[in-house]
């Protein structure tokens, strides 16, 4: 165990819903806090920079449109293990496949098979960083 800063960051998908408040009351419940909070107009660069492995893929145009969408809310959890912890909670990348009792399970709709179907990108509700690597890198692009 040891206590760790995550990034986590609203898709225009969830901010849409109005589910916000519920996925971070998920979040809160689990004994994990929010340090920092704030609305981000996204830019390509910044795009760019937190999807690098993703660039050049059939989908990223559409990853972009949807991501500037509107601003989504960036926000810095911490907690123990708060890197994994936020991950589990979250559930498979791909709604249709994350077990109900997550949030991408219970939140979520569209699917990885649909979203290649229409060429874009799938809409997932939040991002998280993947790693405690990846998390101090995209906490030091976003925040
Ligand atoms: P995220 O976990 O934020 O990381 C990259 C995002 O790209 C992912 O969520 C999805 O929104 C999208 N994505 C990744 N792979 C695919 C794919 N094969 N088809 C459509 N969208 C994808």
């Amino acid at each position: 165990m040891c206590a760790q800063q995550t990034l986590v960051a609203f898709k225009p998908d969830a901010i849409e819903n109005a589910v916000v408040g519920q996925i971070l009351s998920r979040f809160e419940n689990e004994g994990l806090q929010v340090h920092e909070m704030k609305t981000v107009d996204v830019s390509d660069e910044l795009l760019e920079r937190h999807y690098n492995e993703h660039v050049g893929e059939s989908y990223y145009p559409g990853l972009v449109e949807y991501m500037q969408e509107r601003p989504v809310i960036a926000c810095l959890l911490e907690g123990e293990d708060a890197v994994s912890r936020v991950r589990e909670l979250l559930g498979d990348t791909d709604p249709a496949v994350a077990e109900p009792g997550t949030i991408r399970g219970d939140f979520g709709s569209d699917s990885f098979t649909e979203a290649d179907r229409d060429g874009r990108a799938v809409r997932n509700l939040v991002h998280a960083s993947a790693t405690t690597d990846e998390a101090e890198k995209e906490i030091e692009l976003w925040f």
